[in-house]
Formats: C-alpha cells, sequence, structure tokens
C-alpha cells in the first residue's frame, strides 16, 4: 500500500511541463483542476510554464485553485500523484531518468505503453510506484469516458484531414463560380475506428466526397451514416473484431486483396488518410510504392499509422516526404498540434479515472475494479507494491524481473 501518500491529509496532484520535444499538451486544465480542487477536495500543484503552449498561463491555474511551483524539482518532491500528458522518459545511460524523482511509493498515472517499454516497468516497480497506464484502461463502455486512446484519435482524425487539405492544391468542396465550376475532392479514409469516423467526418464538413474501409464489416453502417461510401473489397471479414470491438489481424490472402481494391481507389482519390492499426499486431501495409506511383500529382497521403512503421510503404515516420510527385506526411502527435482541446479532453479523461482512485481528497481504490485492476489484472494498475500486477505486462516481462529490480 502506498504508506506515504494523503497521510498528511488532501492528496496532492502534480502537473509537470512535459519535456518530450514538440509536445504542447498538458495533463490537467485549469477548468478541471477547479472542479478537483472543489468537488473532489484534492490540491494540485503545477510546474510553471505546464500549460503554456497550450494557452493555459499559470495565472488560470491559480485562479482555479492550484499552487504552481517554480520548476519539476519542487513539484515531485511535494506530489503524492503525478499526472503526464507522455510517459516519463527513462534511459538513464543516456542521463535520462524522469523515474527518479518521483517520490518513492507515490502514485503516477500516464500512457506508459507497458508491453514496449519494460526498463521503464522496472525502474517504476523498483521505486513501489503505483503506475497507471492510461493506455491500459479496458474498451469497456464504462471506461469510454478515461479512454485517452478515443480522446486523442478524435483530435487526430480531425487534424489529418486539415493537413490534407492544406497540403492538398486543390478546393476540398463543390464550387460553382462566375470562374467556372470545381469537382469535389475525393478521400479515401483507410481505418474507420475512432479516428477514422473523425476524419470521415471532417472531410465530409469541408465538402469532400469520402469512401472508407475497414476490415470489421460493423463500421459499414457507421461510415454511411457519415455521408461516406464504404468500399467493398469483395472478402468475407466477418470473423474480424475481437469481442472488446478491436480489430484481429487478417490473413496474407485477404491483406493482398485489399491492397488491391484499395489500389484502385486510392488511384482515383486525392488524398488518402490511413488508420489502420491491429493492437499487438505488425501495422498493415495497405498502401504500396507502387499505388502511390499510381495516384494523381499532387494528391497528399496522411498516414495517422507513422508512429508504428506506417499504413504506407513509402512514410517517413516523423517527416513529410515527395514520392512520385504525392505529399506523405508521417506526422508524429497529431493530437499535440491542437493542444487545447486535446489537453481538455485528455484531462477530463483523468479526471473521470479519478473518480475511481480518490475519495473525498484521499486516495482510496477499490483495487477490484475491473477498470483499476480487477482480480485478473486487466486493468490500468501497472505496478504496486514493488511488482508488476498487470497480467499481460507481468507475462511479458515476468514477475521475478519486478521483484529483483
Ligand atoms: P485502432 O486504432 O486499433 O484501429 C483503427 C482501425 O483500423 C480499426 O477500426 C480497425 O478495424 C482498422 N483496421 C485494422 N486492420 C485493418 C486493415 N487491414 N484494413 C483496414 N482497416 C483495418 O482502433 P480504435 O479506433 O482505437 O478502436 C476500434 C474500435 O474499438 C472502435 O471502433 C470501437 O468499436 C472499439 N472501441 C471501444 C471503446 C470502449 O468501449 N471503451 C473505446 C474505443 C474503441
Amino acid at each position: 500500500m502506498v504508506a506515504d501518500v494523503s497521510e498528511n491529509g488532501r492528496l496532492t496532484i502534480g502537473v509537470p511541463r512535459e519535456t518530450v520535444p514538440d509536445e504542447r499538451r498538458v495533463a490537467l486544465v485549469p477548468d478541471i483542476v477547479k472542479q478537483l480542487v472543489g468537488r473532489s477536495n484534492v490540491a494540485v500543484l503545477v510546474e510553471t510554464g505546464a500549460g503554456h503552449a497550450a494557452s493555459f498561463p499559470d495565472a488560470a491555474y491559480e485562479d482555479a485553485g492550484a499552487t504552481v511551483v517554480p520548476n519539476a524539482e519542487a513539484l515531485y518532491a511535494q506530489a503524492d500523484m503525478i499526472v503526464k500528458v507522455q510517459r516519463p522518459q527513462y534511459d538513464p545511460a543516456a542521463g535520462v531518468d524522469e523515474v527518479a524523482p518521483l517520490r518513492d511509493g507515490s502514485i503516477l498515472i500516464a500512457p506508459l505503453q507497458p508491453l514496449s517499454h519494460p526498463e521503464l516497468i522496472r525502474a517504476l516497480a523498483a521505486k513501489r510506484i503505483v503506475a497507471f497506464s492510461l493506455d491500459a484502461i479496458p474498451r469497456i463502455t464504462r471506461a469510454q469516458s478515461m479512454d485517452i486512446l478515443s480522446s486523442q484519435s478524435t483530435v487526430s482524425g480531425y487534424k489529418a484531414v486539415l493537413l490534407a487539405a492544406d497540403n492538398l492544391p486543390k478546393f476540398f468542396p463543390m464550387l460553382t463560380t462566375a470562374a467556372g465550376s470545381i469537382t469535389p475532392a475525393k478521400v479515401l479514409v483507410i481505418g474507420a475506428g475512432v479516428a477514422g469516423l473523425q476524419a470521415i467526418a471532417t472531410a465530409r464538413r469541408l465538402g469532400a466526397v469520402v469512401e472508407s474501409y475497414d476490415t470489421r464489416p460493423v463500421v459499414k453502417e457507421q461510415v454511411e451514416s457519415l455521408g461516406a461510401k464504404f468500399v467493398d473489397v469483395g472478402v468475407d471479414t466477418s470473423d474480424t473484431q475481437t469481442a472488446g470491438g478491436y480489430a484481429k489481424e487478417v490473413s496474407a490472402d485477404v491483406l493482398r486483396r485489399q491492397q488491391d481494391v484499395l489500389a484502385d481507389h486510392a488511384a482515383g482519390s486525392d488524398v488518402v488518410i490511413t488508420t489502420a492499426l491491429v493492437p499487438g499486431r505488425p501495422v498493415p501495409r495497405l498502401v504500396s510504392a507502387e499505388t502511390v506511383g499510381r495516384m494523381r500529382q499532387g494528391s497528399v497521403i496522411v498516414d495517422l499509422a507513422a508512429e508504428t512503421g506506417g499504413n504506407c510503404e513509402l512514410t517517413v515516420p516523423g517527416e513529410v516526404v515527395q514520392r512520385e510527385g504525392v505529399t506523405i506526411m508521417g506526422l508524429l502527435n497529431l493530437p499535440s498540434l491542437v493542444p487545447v482541446h486535446a489537453s481538455q479532453m485528455f484531462a477530463k479523461n483523468i479526471q473521470n479515472l479519478l473518480a475511481l482512485l480518490v475519495v473525498n481528497g484521499e486516495y482510496a481504490p477499490d483495487y477490484n475494479d475491473e477498470v483499476v485492476s480487477g482480480p485478473e489484472g486487466k486493468g490500468a494498475l501497472i505496478t504496486r507494491d514493488g511488482d508488476i500486477v498487470h497480467a499481460q505486462t507481468r507475462e511479458r516481462l515476468g514477475p521475478v524481473a519486478a521483484a529483483a529490480g
């Protein structure tokens, strides 16, 4: 149990300034701070400048009831709980260690991507941190309001369309003017999950003609309700969704068929937005170099899967490149480009999670709650009391490693 948390009364939540380059978001926004201080009776510390890049000045946090502290050292020294947008950076060999300043036994809430960062998880366990990973919140209806993957994907889907529109040497809408008529842009959205559906809605609002494809046939209706056409690739993909609503990996044959059909549609599109992911599996390659070669000069591809390698063969993660006259945008962290609302949604997700963890200013979680942890360790809790308690992470890293850490 967290011995030194809450013993002096109110739980103190710390909001550090994000250290990852180009991260403009902040974990809590003043409005949510005000509610947490007022309704949940917690104390909130904010590192000076934490909200600056998201247009939330220190004064707004002070007005909301937070205390602004001059540096990260002061924040970490006093906080019982740290909330962050990015996982703590941890590469001790390179002199980077954001785990060290955390108080032993304190609480951390951040997206940790535990399966991809075993050293970070071991370091957190060794410091007896009670670590919650925001990307491990179960995707069940009750937890939807805490799901940062959904809220931030919404932002990405929206921004992807604006980036495409900005880089396309054409209008999106149909125009009838004295200087002639303009035909609407054609947009293909591959992957109609949270980001894809938002991209469809945004492209439609800008007046584009939109088509979309996803392996999960259940989304056909959602795509059509947004005014887009669902692409039929002519293969049976009825068994492509898990009980949790995620995609399953498709066979090599089905993938090849998808690539062929989508290539024809991409070739006829001005903009292709790709969002296809399969949790825990390699990213599906859906747009080949050859397909890019068939696209019209000036067309734009925005690859939202760039972070995990890209749905397009020619995507360069983190960069915008020109290939065969096509602009391929592999930009990372799109939510950071809409920092006000991305932070607002992120903060709301955290507030909703805190409702399960904090009762009247005290850290009082129900570890049996399946969102928190549950008997099988399938919730957001990753480490506690020096051990790895999250089942999947423990399976990957092993409990002994944690105990030895
Ligand atoms: P995601 O980011 O993992 O994947 C994006 C999309 O890519 C998915 O729709 C997936 O079906 C699609 N995809 C995968 N392989 C593909 C391929 N080869 N070709 C074309 N498309 C492919 O998923 P996301 O957007 O985070 O969520 C997907 C679904 O999960 C949602 O639509 C919903 O049903 C469910 N969900 C449930 C939540 C809850 O209940 N709390 C929260 C969020 C999502």
